[in-house]
């Protein structure tokens, strides 16, 4: 089901691909500080047009550890972008070298359109605010793997929930799942409209909150993301809400005992860093996990 496959959207993936996808991540974490020979001989492309470092090394150490090679550049510099390439031409090179190729891109549709160039398969490692799905496929790995089913569960999302492209890309892929999500952000932080109507078309069950004190006691999952400064279109707007949301000790005065705390990192100032060692942190977990999930994924795409 997964071999061959794009990985644009989270729109695309159904509950059996993810539940494959998870069982196969779950026999892969036997693997991800070893090296196998799964994929001897293939070779992953990375163009990563934006900043990052748990997808991108997470990406290259899978790739490694299945036995692959790994191409690429991060940034555009000394690349041929610098001399005026289109991204059309850079992904046509990058497919004629390799077998798969890892995008990240600040334009949203840009993974899009080097699916559409490119014959190999293409995963979206983040294009602008838009689409994030392999960190959401990792998100919801995680809630599996710490409760072992995702279903019944009560998730709150706090923070950018508007230009926060893992945001877009969860709530999407929780449409799967028979949960109650809870928005929790300043009013203009809530998800765009599109996205609203998506889920809502799914019959996912959700509510808007601004204060996550208001609600903390009912939650399994807090999943924070930090305001996406670089994707503003007012500095002003900006500066108004920034610092307007943080979770502290205090926040987890009155929370459920088996509570989990995920973040897709970078973290900026949302949650205080006292919080790390509570047993409700799960976000370095969570990035750990970052290497088996897309060992599994670049396993199942490239399977022979
Ligand atoms: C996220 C991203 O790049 O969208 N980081 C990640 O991939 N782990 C989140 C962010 O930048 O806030």
């Amino acid at each position: 089901m997964w071999r061959g496959r794009d990985v644009i959207s989270a729109r695309d993936f159904n509950r059996v691909d993810l539940e494959e996808l998870f069982e196969m991540a779950r026999y892969m974490e036997k693997y991800a500080k070893s090296r196998v020979e799964f994929l001897k001989g293939k070779i992953m492309a990375v163009a990563f047009f934006e900043p990052s470092t748990r997808t991108r090394l997470s990406f290259e150490v899978a790739m490694k550890r299945l036995g692959g090679d790994v191409i690429g550049f991060w940034g555009a510099e000394g690349t041929s972008v610098e001399k005026g390439e289109t991204l059309a031409d850079t992904i046509r090179m990058l497919d004629a070298y390799s077998d798969i190729i890892v995008i990240r891109h600040k334009y949203e549709g840009a993974a899009k359109l080097a699916a559409e160039v490119a014959e190999s398969p293409v995963i979206n490692a983040g294009d602008g605010a838009y689409n994030h799905p392999t960190q959401a496929m990792l998100d919801v790995y995680t809630i599996w793997r710490e409760f072992g089913t995702v279903d019944g569960l009560n998730i709150g999302l706090l923070g950018d929930l508007r230009h926060a492209r893992t945001i877009n890309s969860l709530l999407e892929i929780l449409t799967n799942f028979k949960v109650r999500v809870y928005l929790i952000s300043p009013e203009l932080l809530r998800p765009r409209v599109e996205t609203i109507n998506y889920i809502q078309s799914r019959g996912l069950m959700l509510s808007f909150h601004t204060n996550i004190e208001e609600v903390i006691h009912e939650l399994d999952v807090v999943y924070v993301v930090r305001i996406q400064k670089e994707r503003f279109i007012d500095p002003l707007e900006y500066e108004r809400i920034k610092g307007s949301y943080k979770i502290t000790l205090d926040t987890l005065k009155n929370v459920k005992k088996n509570l989990i705390i995920l973040h897709p990192l970078p973290r900026v100032d949302e949650i205080d860093h006292r919080v790390d060692s509570t047993p409700y942190a799960k976000y370095f977990r969570q990035a750990a996990f970052g290497v088996p999930l897309r060992m599994a994924l670049l396993y199942l795409i490239l399977q022979p």
